[in-house]
């Protein structure tokens, strides 16, 4: 080998193990074990922040400190830049400045950083100003900490903030610590797996829509849970995103923070507007998947595309128009209960028989759900705020609505919360956009994709438990629970007529005929649970006083019978 062929190779080999030393010096490890109720004593606080800096974060509308550095001196490919060796002059004058920057934040504040680095790289303080400003909140963050006032708060059985299980440097939102801990990473929704399943499943919903109704909605409300998105993997945010013809996109950390437009041309079909009314658990464990639902809205709407062929650009500029609303107004999508409120009450309204008018329930649904939850154009959050009028004008609007059932171990007459979410926002559409919407459900669990009108859903959860010997029979082994069960069927059943008269009438007629008018089944549930077959006898009877259904007067003289023998054996009331 000539000379120079070996001081060759000893450079690269230099260089190799050089490489390797930055690497293991630049790598953070934990130095020490977490104290509880103690604030960390990081030594390396600067160097996790500087990390924490070192990715751009879109949600908190902070862009990664090397890149703004890189940007400002005029380095033309960051991202090319960061696939070369750590040995790269000018990467290496680019961390330099980076972390003396954060240095800066740490020691002196966030104004000061803003300067210094005005003066060392020419980056400009509005772009700057969001990165210091998350570096300072983390740094507060680390030095807080609130483990034993939130652990005497659960001991007392007393409400804990939730936050995310996850690592700082992915996301610097676990802290501070102290917190309800979910280990659900939200940034992992939708999956590719769910987008694609999404795609068939949006597809397939349109496509009914449109064969019974000759077009496409020009809007529809969602439902989205939060534990059906877990188990989903976010197919719920999927459908939503399909139906607006964007694609999730994931940043430098795998995270679903971005949306990429699916051109017309692609989509072949106008995109639909999606209202979404998310649950009080999605909107704990996903808060920044309903930023990405709501940018993806946002985004729709400003596309220069025909309005024919862009129902959400056609909604908000109709909203514009009408009444002068401003844009972040017109475009708001997203709603939930405020902060630390769940739930729609829609099914408390209808167990406790406290409505007289049906546009009640769909107000309620409305009252408990009005909060916005979106990020405006100037990038400010805007996380609770009641928005009524917003959600009524962006309801009048919608023809269909849909919620996506993620097993078939429970379905809609099991519990009472499909009623009161999907029930509840129908009849809401209903009294607002002056028609009733055509109400759709599909489940997650089978290879193709089955859409059912919510009427169909009830007949065949009707055929297949409720008046099915095989599930009433097992119920009945579970004795006083059992009955109980089967008279919440019933009390589900009748919640469908109550938000969605989607009830037949022979629903009610083949109930009363196989648990209340034949005598051995009546002696059995008399005697495993009267109080159940008494609330049985009256909720059929409530069903026919609000027209739900109109049995012969034979039928009501035994219902009306079996309430009075109960009251007279001291049966409630
Ligand atoms: C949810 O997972 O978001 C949810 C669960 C039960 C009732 C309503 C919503
Ligand atoms: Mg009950």
């Amino acid at each position: 080998m000539n000379p120079k062929a070996i001081t060759t190779e000893r450079d690269a080999r230099v260089t190799r193990l050089y490489e390797q030393l930055v690497e293991i010096e630049q790598r953070l490890i934990p130095t020490g074990l977490h104290v509880f109720g103690r604030a960390s004593e990081l030594q390396e606080k600067a160097d996790l922040l500087r990390m924490v800096a070192s990715f751009d974060r879109p949600e908190q509308g902070a862009r990664a400190l090397q890149r703004l550095v890189a940007d400002a001196l005029g380095v033309e490919s960051y991202d090319a830049l960061l696939h070369e060796t750590s040995t790269s002059e000018t990467r290496q004058l680019i961390d330099g400045v980076a972390a003396d920057a954060v240095r800066q934040c740490c020691e002196h504040g966030v104004e000061t950083a803003v300067d210094w680095l005005i003066s060392k790289a020419g980056v400009d303080s509005e772009e700057s100003r969001p990165t210091f400003l998350l570096i300072a909140k983390v740094a507060d963050q680390l030095d807080a900490n609130n483990e034993i006032d939130s652990l005497a708060r659960a001991l007392r059985g007393e409400y804990i903030r939730p936050g995310p299980g996850a690592d700082i440097v992915q996301n610097p939102l676990v802290l501070p610590t102290g917190r309800n801990t979910h280990a659900v990473n939200p940034y992992s929704v939708p999956s590719q797996m769910a987008f694609a399943r999404a795609k068939h499943t949006a597809d397939a919903l349109l496509r009914r829509y449109f064969e019974e109704h000759g077009r496409y909605p020009r809007a529809l409300a969602l439902v989205l849970w939060g534990l059906d998105n877990i188990k989903t993997q976010g197919e719920g945010v999927a459908q939503a995103l399909w139906l607006l013809g964007v694609r999730p996109v994931r940043d430098a950390l795998n995270r679903a923070t971005e949306i990429e437009i699916i051109p017309l041309e692609e989509l072949r079909r106008p995109r639909i507007d999606v209202v979404m009314t998310v649950s009080g658990i999605f909107r704990d464990l996903f808060m920044p998947t309903m930023a990405l639902l709501d940018k993806a809205v946002r985004r729709v709407a400003t596309l220069d595309e025909p309005l024919d062929m862009n129902y959400v650009r056609r909604n908000v500029s109709e909203k514009i128009h009408a009444d002068s609303s401003e844009f972040d107004d017109a475009v708001t999508r997203v709603f939930s209960n405020a902060p630390g409120n769940y739930g729609t009450n829609v099914n408390f309204m209808v167990m406790q028989s406290a409505w007289e008018n049906d546009a009640t329930l769909g107000d309620l649904f409305v009252t408990r759900k009005c909060f916005a939850y979106a990020r405006d154009s100037k990038g400010r959050s805007v996380e609770g705020r009641e928005a009524r009028e917003l959600m009524d004008d962006a309801l009048s609007r919608v023809e269909a609505t849909y919620q996506n059932i993620d097993s078939f171990e429970v379905g809609i007459t099991d519990v009472d919360h499909y009623f009161e979410y999907l029930g509840g926002i129908s009849k809401a559409v209903e009294t607002r956009a002056k028609s009733r919407p055509s109400i759709y459900l599909s489940d997650s669990l089978s290879p193709q994709t089955k859409i059912r009108s919510l009427e169909e859903t009830v007949r065949l959860e009707t055929r297949a438990k409720t008046l099915n010997p095989k599930w009433y029979e097992g119920m009945l082994k579970h004795g006083f629970r059992g009955v109980a069960e089967i008279e919440n069927h019933v009390a589900n059943t009748f919640g469908w007529s109550a938000t969605a008269d989607a009830v037949d009438p022979w629903i009610y007629t083949e109930i009363s005929k196989t648990f209340l008018l034949d005598p051995i089944m009546l002696d059995r549930l008399r005697e495993l649970n009267p109080h159940s077959l008494q609330s049985l006898a009256r909720r059929l009877l409530e069903a026919h006083n609000r027209g739900y259904w109109n049995p012969n007067e034979e039928i009501l003289e035994r219902l009306r019978d079996i309430v009075e023998q109960q009251l007279d054996r001291g049966g409630t009331v």
